[in-house]
């Protein structure tokens, strides 16, 4: 058995559903769980990302948008009869506009139809393939803990996933099946390529961004037996961000 793997008492390849596949997070869970023996559906609005995967083994790859029902039915009815053991809802965008702005609330609505409306709809479609030691873990974000200026559509989003993520955990619960999330911090991706990685990383005690499998294999370990006894809980993956009170200046240099 490969570290990390878990085999299913039937003996078939264990099965994971995996949304905004395409990159960052998503696609870095797409080659962890490869490795460790899965078959995969990957989901993404994304079809030229989605085509682009170039992994070893055969995946299920399902082009649509997780906010609508449609994309979700997809993502379920590409399982046929297979029992989904993994459910990963990674899909988010960000794109908070001034509060002021013309554009601010339909910008509002957009941010929590992908990533509270897409959770919700992903989880509602997932339920009959769902059983007793599936597990499901929700991309949330730091921004889900705590509030930054100018992100607060964002914010309002992840928040609402923390708390739906302990709901459905208590909902779910009966049924064996476990639900999780966790909190990246700055990770490398296309949602912070645009910024100043070298300013960004001054801010984090570790000094540096996160690379996506670094979240992929939190993921991974809340997806895992090792996890069988946690539920309802958000793991924050922020290299200390979460750590510091933010009233004094972090100093990079060794103290204490
Ligand atoms: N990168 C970070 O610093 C960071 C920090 C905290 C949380 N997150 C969260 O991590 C998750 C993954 O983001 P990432 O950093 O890998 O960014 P990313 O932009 O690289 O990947 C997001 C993927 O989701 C897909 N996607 C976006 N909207 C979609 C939709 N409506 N339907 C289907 N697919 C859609 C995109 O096409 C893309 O492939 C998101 O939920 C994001 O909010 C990221």
């Amino acid at each position: 058995m490969r570290s990390g793997r878990d085999d299913r008492a039937d003996g078939c390849r264990p099965v994971v559903a995996i949304t905004g596949a395409a990159s960052g997070i998503g696609r870095a869970c797409v080659e962890l769980f490869v490795d460790r023996g899965h078959d995969v559906v990957a989901v993404d609005v994304d079809d030229d990302g989605l085509a682009a995967l170039e992994i070893r083994t055969d995946i299920c790859r399902v082009v649509g948008d997780v906010a609508d029902e449609a994309t979700n039915d997809a993502m379920v009815g590409a399982l046929g009869d297979r029992r989904l053991d993994v459910l990963v809802l990674n899909a988010g965008i960000g794109g908070t506009r001034p509060l002021a702005a013309p554009d601010a609330v339909s910008r509002l609505d957009r941010i929590l139809a992908v990533n509270v409306r897409g959770v919700a709809l992903g989880l509602r479609a997932a339920l009959p393939a769902l059983g007793p030691g599936s597990a499901v873990v929700v991309t949330a974000s730091v921004a889900g803990l705590a509030a930054d200026q100018g992100t607060w559509a964002y914010n309002a989003s992840k928040a609402a996933v923390v708390n739906l993520v302990r709901a459905a955990a208590l909902d779910l619960a009966p049924r064996g099946i476990r639900v999780n999330a966790v909190a990246p911090g700055l990770t490398r991706s296309t949602l912070t390529s645009g910024q100043d990685v070298a300013a960004l990383a001054g801010r984090i005690p570790l000094g540096r961004l996160a690379e996506a499998r670094e979240q992929a294999e939190v993921i991974g370990f809340l997806a895992s037996t090792a996890a069988s006894y946690v539920t309802g809980v958000t793991i924050p993956c922020d290299g200390g961000l979460g750590a510091a009170t933010g009233l004094l200046p972090f100093e990079p240099r060794l103290s204490g």
